[in-house]
């Protein structure tokens, strides 16, 4: 039988909910994906019992009971913002979920009236870069070996997006 690849292939869609601190341990293994300092489940917990700090986290539609597949972690002070993590699954990108995460953040930073929002990327993650300058971020600042790795140093871009 011929299977013709793009009839078989799945849609997907996921689903967003608020982050909590017993979603720590499951976040934790996403962000190992792709760190080169993964950040413990600990660390995760503790940053999610500030008050200021506030994130979503994806799932596949309809499987509520599995593991998280991309989440989005920010913080909000005296009206400004800061994304301190983003990651989605290594199989479930280029599907928009990073997107739909970075929108959750934005809508409810827009609720809460603040008036900017930060971020600090990799000069070389290209994708993330893509996402956050279609979102409308922009390059304000520059801090040169600022991720250190196996492979040399890198330095991190800080871009802004005005909120009002
Ligand atoms: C950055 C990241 C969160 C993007 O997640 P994603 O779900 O794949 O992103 P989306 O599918 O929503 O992409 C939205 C847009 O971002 C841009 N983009 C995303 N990945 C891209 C890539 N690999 N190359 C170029 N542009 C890319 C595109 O403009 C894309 O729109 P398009 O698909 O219509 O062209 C994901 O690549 C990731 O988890 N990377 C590892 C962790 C990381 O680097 N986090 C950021 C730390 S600052």
């Amino acid at each position: 039988m011929i299977r013709i690849p793009f009839l078989t292939r799945r849609l997907r869609d996921y689903s967003l909910e608020p982050l909590s601190a017993n979603d720590s341990p499951a976040i934790a293994t996403l962000h190992q994906e792709d760190f080169h300092r993964p950040w413990t489940d600990g660390e995760f917990a503790s940053l999610l019992e500030q008050d200021t700090v506030f994130g979503f986290v994806a799932r596949e539609t309809g499987r509520r009971a599995q593991a998280p597949v991309g989440f989005v972690l920010a913080r909000l002070a005296a009206g400004e913002a800061e994304i301190l993590t983003i990651a989605v699954a290594r199989a479930h990108r280029r599907q928009g979920l990073g997107w739909k995460l970075m929108d959750a953040v934005l809508r409810e930073l827009h609720r809460e009236r603040a008036e900017a929002l930060f971020l600090e990327v990799d000069e070389h993650n290209a994708a993330a870069i893509a996402l956050y300058r279609r979102f409308g971020f922009s390059e304000v600042g520059k801090r040169p070996n600022y991720y250190q790795s196996a492979t040399g140093a890198s330095g991190a871009l800080v871009m802004r997006r005005d909120l009002r």
